[in-house]
């Protein structure tokens, strides 16, 4: 594992503060500690999807929010080389400490944002970012789709996965109170109501019709796009032209 802390790049004074917007359970010691007991990432099930788009042993992958390192970890295994990013010192020090105790020698750790991560080394193969993206308001997540897309060799694939909402905003009082209310009263082991409705209200998830056309522009062709049935998780598959 190699490391590498923060930006070289000089922060304009006009950039969003990334950590700031990271999501205030991303910063916390004990939501962290607990994460992997309560999401599962289903990293086999993405490495192998990636393994049908051309992912073998001499891929390079940048995992971009990589959290608690799920998927990084997974795909340590079947590339030459990771470059795990994410903004969080404190989802950094648990993924530091989880590869270490895998011994992956092939994974280099960033502490950096979407908006801030300068990528070494030839553009990569393949870019995967799970439930991130959506802590950036829309303006900065174009930016950032912009990056991820500079990253990539041209034929590259982006596999992004967030909360998008597919429904129109007449329906969102409905569809909303319906997601939170699928969410229980503990944070052990579960995602509660409470942190549903915190997504909702104090992050950036956005409509699919306004992410796709944001997508396109900024360089990708959206090859696959599956929503879960309730309209609230998008997975993609995205082609750099
Ligand atoms: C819900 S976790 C998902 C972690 C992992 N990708 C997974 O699927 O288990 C979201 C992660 O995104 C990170 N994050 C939030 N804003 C970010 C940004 N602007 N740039 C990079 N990472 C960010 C958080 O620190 C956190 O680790």
């Amino acid at each position: 594992m190699t490391d590498d802390t923060a930006s070289p790049r000089p922060t304009p004074g006009w950039l969003i503060d990334e950590v700031a917007s990271a999501g205030r359970e991303n910063l916390d010691v004990d939501h962290v500690a607990r994460y992997d007991a309560k999401e599962d990432a289903d990293a086999e099930a993405e490495l192998s999807l990636l393994r049908g788009l051309g992912l073998d042993g001499r891929s390079q992958l940048v995992d971009l929010g990589a959290g608690t390192g799920q998927f990084t970890l997974a795909a340590a295994g079947a590339c030459t080389r990771v470059v795990a990013v994410d903004v969080s010192p404190v989802m950094i020090e648990r993924l530091r400490a989880k590869i270490a105790e895998a011994g992956h020698a092939n994974i280099e750790v960033v502490r950096a944002g979407f908006l801030t991560y300068v990528h070494r080394g030839e553009p990569v193969d393949f870019a995967y970012s799970r439930l991130a993206l959506h802590h950036l308001p829309d303006f900065w997540k174009a930016l950032a789709l912009a990056r991820v897309r500079r990253i990539l060799r041209p034929g590259g694939v982006f596999r992004l996965w967030d909360v998008a909402f597919d429904f129109d905003p007449e329906e969102a009082g409905a569809r909303v109170e319906a997601w939170c209310a699928q969410g229980g009263d503990h944070v052990e082991g579960e995602w509660s109501r409470a942190e549903f409705e915190e997504h909702v209200r104090d992050e950036h998830s956005t409509f699919r019709w306004l992410l796709e056309p944001m997508i396109e522009r900024c360089g990708f062709e959206i090859e696959d796009a599956a929503y879960s049935e309730d309209g609230f998780f998008g997975a993609y598959v995205l082609r750099a032209t």
